[in-house]
């Protein structure tokens, strides 16, 4: 049987002022104009492919899941430490989900996916690759920039199960958030995005998690007597990238061509939204005036926002915030939110 968990425990700073710490990317309905389901709720609308359906969220979200994810078992984790241990204590507690030994199929919360047709048919060949191979399985999609936000997967030798089509590659190495040099290098040699899916058996991930910063956590989880909070207590927060993917031995890559993109942070609307003339994009309830301004990102609630003379922003305002920031550096919006929390 195949289980899908859903990640829904991240803070979503990138997409500050509209995230805040109680009102996380997750259950906002970003990038759709006319779809008003938030992510979550799109995301859990995407596992027809699976048996069954965790959403692992932080302590903090749990009660609001149930209202975007209403078919969805619910997995708290003990404390929000990123999606290293998220995943490790999600992909444990699936083995308790259904009957039999699982697939289990990681989806983030915060993806751009017109096609759900497609991309459930990526899912379901996915899971059959991990079943078959006991491999980790990660989802490679093809580049169109050089992104410094995403992993990058260099592929290795191809293997098909009916001797047409490669379903899957071997990963060969991954590079999890280059720099802009680097980025630039792997789009060129022909890597792959890592779409932040994967899919593997629990017994392949708790193999691989072992001599990694979440060893202490697969110990505590693994033995007769499970025991999240001191496996909690014993690891550092680290996403599953730079804990395992990056270590990980004799992975293996499917490539998805269903369309994707990662809603992480504010330039992402100018890809998935509509343009006017001038390359202007407009989110959220927001009105815009532009004047002799290009290829600028306002997203705002029920606000009229003028534009004159200036190109490549970012213009976004939510309850009494509001935040600037050029295109090209969307992702350095978590810093302003660090130095938020930091100035209380
Ligand atoms: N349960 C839980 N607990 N979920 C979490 C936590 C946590 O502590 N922290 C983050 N998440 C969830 C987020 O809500 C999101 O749905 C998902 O995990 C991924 O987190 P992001 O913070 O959005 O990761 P990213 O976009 O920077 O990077 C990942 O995804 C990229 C593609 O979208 C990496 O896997 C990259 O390699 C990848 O390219
Ligand atoms: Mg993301």
């Amino acid at each position: 049987p195949v289980v899908a968990v859903i990640l829904a425990g991240g803070t979503g700073s990138r997409l500050y002022p509209a995230s805040r710490s109680d009102r996380p990317k997750q259950f906002l309905a970003l990038g759709d104009p006319d779809d008003d389901r938030s992510l979550l709720a799109r995301t859990a609308e995407r596992t027809g492919f699976a048996d069954a359906t965790l959403v692992a969220t932080r302590p903090e979200f749990a009660d609001e899941v149930p209202e975007h994810a209403p078919n969805a078992e619910v997995v708290v984790e003990p404390a929000g430490k990123d999606t290293g241990p998220a995943i490790l204590y999600a992909t444990h507690r699936a083995r308790e989900a259904v009957d039999g030994d699982p697939v289990v199929v990681v989806l983030p919360a915060d993806h751009h996916v017109p096609d759900g047709d497609a991309f459930e048919a990526t899912m379901a060949r996915g899971a059959r690759v991990a079943a078959d191979t006991d491999r980790l399985v990660a989802f490679g999609v093809k580049p169109t920039r050089p992104a410094t936000g995403y992993g990058y997967i260099e592929p290795g030798e191809g293997h098909s199960g009916d001797g047409s089509a490669v379903d899957y590659r071997d990963l060969a190495a991954f590079h999890e958030k280059p720099g802009a040099d680097n980025a630039a290098e792997y789009v060129e040699a022909g890597y792959y995005w890592n779409a932040g899916i994967f899919a593997w058996t629990p017994a392949a991930l708790f193999r691989e998690a072992r001599d990694t910063p979440l060893g202490p956590l697969a110990d505590a989880l693994d033995g007769d007597d499970p025991d999240p909070e001191a496996g909690f207590a014993a690891v550092d927060p680290v996403s599953i990238d730079y804990a395992v993917m990056e270590r990980a031995e004799g992975a293996a890559v499917v490539p998805a061509d269903f369309a994707w993109d990662d809603l992480g942070a504010w330039d992402a609307l100018d890809r998935v939204l509509d343009a006017d003339d001038d390359g202007n994009v407009v989110g959220g309830g927001a009105e815009a005036l532009a004047v002799d301004a290009a290829d600028n990102v306002v997203a705002a609630d029920d606000t009229h926002v003028s534009l004159v003379g200036v190109e490549g922003l970012c213009v976004v305002a939510y309850d009494d915030r509001v935040l600037v920031v050029p295109k090209e550096q969307a992702q350095r919006v978590r810093d302003a939110v660090d130095r938020l929390k930091e100035n209380g």
